[in-house]
């Protein structure tokens, strides 16, 4: 069964599309390809039918993923499309949560802050690199970098 996967940010020009292009390169080393679907959102609407943040893309590239998605701001039938919808802070956690009516109430376990995979940070958000500098950026790496090899090893299993 095709496991269905949803990055979601703010912007969907930094951390989401970070995700979803480090997401994709390892299940492309696993050879799992074909058993996922993935993609990535934001919260807001200001960056829709971008590409990701120079910076991000180069900071990527530095390490050989390529980041070519286009930004687009979730919408309420990502809860029904998606198996597992990953956010990076607590607002994302929240801003996704409002789109959850009533009677969906199962969609609710679906939704996860990303970093509740990573064993070996002791922070619970990805922070925001948008107004900071270079090391924010490579910062958002390492810490998707680690929680994503852990919740492949929890998906494939
Ligand atoms: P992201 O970063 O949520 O990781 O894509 C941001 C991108 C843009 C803005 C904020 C955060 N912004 O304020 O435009």
């Amino acid at each position: 069964m095709v496991k269905r996967i949803l990055f979601v940010c703010l912007g969907n020009i930094c951390r989401s599309p970070a995700a979803e292009g480090i997401f994709n390169q390892k299940i492309k080393e696993r050879d799992s390809e074909n058993f996922f679907v993935v993609d990535s959102a934001g919260t807001g609407s200001w960056h829709v039918g971008n590409l990701p943040d120079r910076r991000m893309r180069a900071t990527a590239l530095s390490r050989g993923i390529e980041l070519t998605s286009r930004s687009r701001q979730i919408e309420e039938n990502d809860l029904y499309e998606f198996d597992h919808i990953l956010v990076m802070d607590k607002d994302n956690l929240d801003a996704v949560k409002s789109l959850i009516k009533d009677d969906m109430n199962p969609v609710n376990s679906k939704i996860k802050l990303i970093l509740s995979y990573s064993k070996n940070s002791q922070l619970d958000e990805v922070p925001d690199p948008y107004y900071g500098g270079q090391d924010g950026f490579e910062k958002v790496l390492d810490l998707l970098n680690d929680a994503i090899d852990e919740l492949i090893d929890n998906l494939i299993d």
